[in-house]
């Protein structure tokens, strides 16, 4: 099983890396030979997105070119082959960090649009996306005043552009408020971690 996380975190100590080490203690519990690559998307050879356009014109089926020469093609490349494609960051303004937001917008190669925005690549059976993200505000309120709406709308999004077929999300809040609603989000991240690996 390979896994890849992409990291949008920019407190190296924070809550969002701390729900990652747990999803990946539960991972390693259930396959201790899980493949995992982590992308740290803040240090990362990851240009902004110059809104060209070109890439929406390229035909592409799965992964269209873009004029921009930094390592986003190779990392993407590696989470369209992978088993588990996971989207973790803090909440920052009702929104993603901005290195995850730097890294979505370079997505759009993985975009056709119809409708709305769709993935131009199929999706892959048992091909399971995690998004972790950790706000500041608790639940139920991070949910109830729309703080974690276009997190869940564009990281969702973001797990489909990657072929996944699935979608499990851990929307923590408050965890730095108290140590018990760490432990429980702490909880929740290393059982998914373990339910993931025992999907095929
Ligand atoms: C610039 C900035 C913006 C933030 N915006 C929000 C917000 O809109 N809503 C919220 O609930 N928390 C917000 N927070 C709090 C963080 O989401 C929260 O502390 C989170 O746990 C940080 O994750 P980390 O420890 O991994 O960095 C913000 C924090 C920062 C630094």
């Amino acid at each position: 099983m390979k896994i890849v996380i992409f990291d949008g975190s920019h407190n190296k100590t924070g809550m969002t890396l701390k729900l990652v080490d747990k999803f990946l203690e539960g991972v390693k519990k259930g396959k201790p030979d899980a493949e995992i690559v982590t992308y740290d998307l803040l240090n990362e050879n990851i240009e902004f997105c110059l809104g060209c356009g070109k890439c929406t014109e390229d035909k592409d089926p799965i992964n269209a070119e873009c004029v921009i020469e930094d390592d986003c093609k190779k990392i993407k490349q590696i989470a369209l082959e992978s088993d588990v494609v996971v989207f973790a960051t803090p909440i920052y303004e009702y929104c993603v960090s901005s290195s995850m937001k730097r890294f979505l917008e370079r997505c759009l190669t993985l975009v056709t649009f119809r409708l709305g925005p769709v993935a131009r690549a199929k999706v892959t059976k048992g091909k399971v996306g995690v998004v972790i993200c950790s706000s500041g505000a608790p639940f139920p309120f991070n949910h109830l005043m729309g703080i974690t709406r276009y997190p869940k709308f564009m990281l969702k999004l973001g797990c489909k552009l990657f072929g996944c077929e699935k979608v499990e999300m851990i929307m923590a809040g408050g965890m730095a408020i108290k140590p018990s609603w760490q432990a429980k989000w702490e909880n929740k991240a290393f059982k998914l971690g373990q339910q993931i690996t025992q999907k095929d």
